[in-house]
């Protein structure tokens, strides 16, 4: 049977700064997605990249010094490897100055154009650099100032290509309505709808005053603005334009996307903008956008220019890869903002993860060496088994389900939330059922269904906490003699009980983490 295809993606990032907390945060999430569902045997397409042109860009690049280029192609690494440091499994890595990409740009406004999606007009009002956003004089809640930011706007007058997008309001209401899981979560559904409600501007899409951007094909001395550049990333990737047929195949493949990742900052443009450009171009819009909430750090976002940001590099150095990654899944409930602090990550590193993943590993790997000689027992005999085996066995059993439950909704809490139920039952299994004293009463049986259940426990946890936390699992499963975890394409019939060999080649190896005493 052919696996079905799952596309998903990040927003391309702006290349003004290195990657962030907040950035790494849509990244990571992603990802863990993107692993599960090739756990789940789906054909998976992750895509991330950067957004490299515009005029924010082409600052940075002058107040620097350099070429426009030279100034991306000089932070573009500092992305792949921030990625390559936390684990991100992307399939492609799309670049806005690339020429498949610019390809695809002009493609779509030659599209456009000819379809009589786009007219010539002059655009008057105020621009926010930093967020690349027009503003109307009634839009600005204060005089000069971005209502989404707070930084300066400056006020422009341009003659610009537009795109009529007020033609796209009931067209976007029937979508919505038809399709109620696009916007996601609920709450910024209704957020989308009652802006579309109070009615759409058509929007300048085209600038002149400066070249850093996909020349227009049919408008001189016009480049493309950056935010319909960038959201076309997510089509061009995919070969959108192109003439050749593997690109016609994949886009027909994995399009339309099934998640596209955002911020809640920039939904408007995902599920306003993207939509409508879509439909003009007679392209099928996206399944669902969810948008996430902000990292605060003492109540406020933390961002580069506000200076409370800390790097990944310097937080995965102290707590490692799989810590960081589940302390913002776990911590910060998707969807919605959450506060992150080092107190916080350090309590979260030894409750959950010193205390009990890592410490049921250890107590039971080494008890298995103990009194096994490494050597997975034989699965019991069921109608001997013990209450409290068969209440594990059947938290494992419904694992699976519960587990697919809340990743389908990205309740990335809920979910670990849900492997960390069989994880502190094992560990209260092991308490109550006493290998030591079993082992001492020369009770040989019992122990060796106890330490098996146990083990089948670890087993299966590894395969859920796994999209967040890869390198452990992979360690876990390496330590119970079994094969590559990442090679699991079917996690319904790899969590069923009783998939441990007798046998089994179990070593203790040093504590997965190991407890940190500087609290803070
Ligand atoms: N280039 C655009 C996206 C174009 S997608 C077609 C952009 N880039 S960005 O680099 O500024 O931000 C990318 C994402 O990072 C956004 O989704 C934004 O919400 C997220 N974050 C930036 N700071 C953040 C936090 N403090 N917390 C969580 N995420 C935030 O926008």
């Amino acid at each position: 049977m052919s696996k079905p295809p799952f596309y998903v993606t990040t927003p391309i990032y702006y290349v003004n700064a290195e990657p962030h907390l907040g950035t790494a945060y849509t990244t990571i999430a992603a990802d863990a997605v993107a692993r599960y569902r090739r756990m789940t045997g789906h054909d998976v397409r992750f895509l991330t990249g950067l957004d490299e042109h515009g005029q924010k860009i082409a600052q940075a690049a002058e107040e620097h010094g350099v070429s426009p280029q030279e100034w991306v192609d000089s932070i573009a690494p500092t992305f792949t490897s921030a990625w390559e440091m936390l684990g991100i499994t992307y399939d492609d890595f799309i670049r806005t100055t690339e020429d498949r990409h610019k390809r695809g740009v002009q493609a779509f406004w030659q599209k456009l154009h000819d379809d009589g999606h786009l007219y010539q007009g002059n655009y008057e009002g105020w621009y926010c650099v930093p967020d690349e956003t027009y503003w109307t004089e009634d839009q600005l809640e204060e005089p000069g100032v971005c209502p989404q930011c707070g930084r300066e706007v400056k006020f422009i007058r341009e003659d610009n290509w537009f795109f009529k997008l007020s033609e796209f309001q009931q067209p976007l209401l029937d979508f919505y309505a038809a399709n109620p899981e696009f916007v996601q979560p609920e709450t910024r559904r209704n957020e989308v709808v009652s802006f579309v409600q109070g009615g759409l501007k058509d929007l300048s899409i085209s600038r002149t005053t400066f070249s850093w951007g996909v020349p227009i094909p049919f408008a001189e001395g016009h480049v493309t603005y950056v935010w319909i550049d960038a959201l076309l990333n997510y089509i061009t990737a995919l070969g959108y334009g192109s003439d050749d047929p593997a690109d016609q195949e994949r886009f027909a493949r994995y399009w339309p996307a099934d998640i596209h990742f955002v911020g809640k900052d920039i939904i408007r443009f995902h599920c306003v903008i993207w939509p409508a450009m879509l439909m003009a171009a007679g392209i099928e819009p996206p399944k669902s956008v969810f948008a996430h909430g902000f990292l605060l750090t003492k109540g406020e976002k933390m961002s580069k220019s506000k200076g409370n940001a800390q790097t990944p590099a310097s937080l995965v150095e102290r707590f490692g890869v799989d810590a960081y990654r589940y302390y913002f899944l776990r911590d910060v409930s998707f969807g919605h903002d959450g506060s992150i602090s080092i107190e916080g990550m350090v309590q979260r590193y030894n409750g959950d993860l010193a205390n009990d993943w890592g410490n049921l590993c250890s107590r039971l790997f080494n008890m298995t060496e103990k009194y096994l000689d490494g050597a997975a027992p034989a699965a019991p005999d069921l109608t001997a088994e013990a209450d409290d085996d068969a209440t594990m066995r059947a938290i494992a059993g419904k694992l699976p389900e519960t587990y697919e439950d809340h990743m389908r909704r990205l309740d990335y809490s809920a979910a670990l939330e849900s492997a960390w139920e069989l994880i502190k039952f094992a560990n209260r299994y092991i308490e109550n059922s006493a290998p030591w004293t079993l082992a001492k009463e020369g009770d040989t049986v019992r122990l060796a269904a106890v330490l098996y259940n146990a083990l089948e426990a670890v087993r299966i946890s590894a395969l859920f906490t796994a999209p967040v936390m890869p390198n452990t699992s992979a360690e876990v499963w390496r330590r119970l003699g079994l094969g590559d975890i990442t090679a699991v394409t079917d996690v319904c019939a790899a969590a069923e009980w009783g998939g441990l060999p007798e046998g089994s080649r179990v070593t203790k190896g040093d504590a997965l983490f190991p407890r940190m005493y500087d609290e803070v």
